[in-house]
């Protein structure tokens, strides 16, 4: 298909009645410059702050605001079922409201309904109302159903007030935007599959073992694998959601044996693993099938040892396929991650003192050491965000090395 061929996404772009409603414009405009469709949805208030004509000329097609006024019967599932994406800037905290509350009494809220598209809004509001608890909790609501969340910086507020609540740059909500799309990263068409999380073995119907992984350096990992234009699949044991992505699918697991299925299958056309997961080394031999008690006195809890999914991947490794590990440790790190490197033949180790503070289980930030066989990169304590690139940016790299030359399997284990 020739590339005038390919039809442009369709995007609509939601404007909502606040101050920063005049920052859309710009969105509206970079958008159309990236070849994206805009559909611009205004609600009436939001043009008591700018001129749907502005949006018209600007946009796609006409900027709409009612669900009575247009060409179509049924604006809403008109646009609801045509678009790729719906993104909301500014979006106040009345219509957080209305759209966590399933509300459909103008043409954005239905729109929204209507649509089975990623959604991304970025709220901008006073930084009172922002940090109010029925804001926190529609958000909280929303987040819940996947829809991504752009949040409001801090600076210059309306009426003279300085704080947390300035609808973030549109040159960031398009490049979100663009992410959630795009398809034109250095990962675009390889498709990457991403454990995540710490495996729970059941003792009884009630209990089981597990550790302390919250799954969020796995999680940053296939966010920025998508943002890179990866096709990805998320293999996790954490309920908490990721936002929809259409390039994204997630399979939720609990256990290293679920795990272990759920890698099998997806790592099958994959061209990038990267088991991110704190599997449980030891899971009780039996599983009681009624909760133990006190009365039964203290349980003889037998372990056996899980099987290692990694070395698994690696014994049937696809020709050029990137397998990546992780290692959380707390003694010698780099000298048994280096071990563990080379006894597992896997291409990337990346290694994580769980001791050192602000690093591993639980936190926000991250310092590894990414061990190559012929290289080691150290990142300095950063956001799981930017170690997931720095990791993704030597996959890319072996990627690149490996075209035309497949590496045997297991090379130096
Ligand atoms: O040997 P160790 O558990 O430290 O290795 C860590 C790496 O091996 C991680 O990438 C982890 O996801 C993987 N692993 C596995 N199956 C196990 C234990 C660990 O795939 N049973």
């Amino acid at each position: 298909m020739a590339a005038s061929e390919i039809p442009a996404k369709r995007v609509v772009l939601g404007v909502t009645a606040g101050i920063s409603a005049y920052k859309a414009i710009e969105v509206c405009r970079r958008l159309v410059d990236a070849g994206v469709h805009v559909a611009p949805v205004l609600t009436p208030d939001a043009m008591r702050f700018v001129g749907a004509a502005t949006f018209s000329a600007l946009g796609s097609e006409p900027a709409q605001s009612s669900l009575f006024e247009g060409s179509s019967p049924i604006p809403h599932t008109a646009l609801g079922q045509a678009d790729d994406l719906v993104v909301v800037a500014p979006a106040t905290a009345d219509f957080l409201a209305r759209y966590a509350a399933g509300m459909a009494n103008d043409l954005l809220t239905a729109t929204l309904l209507a649509t089975r598209a990623p959604v991304v809004v970025c709220p901008a509001m006073h930084t009172e109302m922002w940090e109010h608890p029925s804001v926190r909790e529609n958000l909280a609501t929303l987040v819940r159903r996947v829809v991504a969340v752009v949040p409001p910086g801090e600076g210059p507020l309306a009426a003279g007030d300085v704080g947390v609540g300035r609808l973030a740059g549109p040159a960031d909500i398009v490049a979100v935007v663009l992410g959630m799309l795009g398809s034109s990263g250095d990962l675009a068409g390889r498709r990457v599959v991403v454990s995540a999380g710490g495996t729970r073995e059941p003792l009884d119907p009630v209990r089981h073992l597990s550790n302390r992984s919250s799954g969020k350096q796995g999680h940053a990992l296939a966010s920025a694998a998508l943002r890179r234009g990866a096709e990805v699949t998320l293999v996790t044991t954490v309920s908490t959601p990721m936002p929809a992505h259409p390039r994204l699918s997630v399979v939720r697991v609990d256990t290293a044996a679920e795990m272990e299925a759920a890698m099998g299958i997806e790592s099958e056309k994959a061209d990038v693993i990267v088991m991110a997961a704190a599997v449980a080394d030891f899971r009780p031999v039996k599983v009681a099938n009624r909760k133990l008690t006190k009365d039964d006195g203290i349980p003889d809890i037998v372990l056996e040892q899980t099987p290692d999914i990694l070395r698994a991947l690696v014994a049937r490794r696809r020709p050029g396929q990137v397998i990546v590990g992780f290692a959380a440790e707390t003694d010698e790190p780099l000298r048994r991650a280096r071990a563990k490197r080379a006894s597992k033949g896997v291409d990337l180790m990346v290694v994580n003192d769980v001791s050192a503070p602000g690093v591993g289980f639980d936190h926000d930030t991250n310092a590894v050491t990414i061990i190559a066989q012929d290289a080691e990169h150290e990142v300095p304590l950063s956001a799981k965000e930017a170690v997931a690139d720095a990791v993704l940016d030597e996959v890319v790299e072996l990627l690149g090395r490996d075209q035309g030359a497949p590496r045997a399997r297991g090379e130096d284990s």
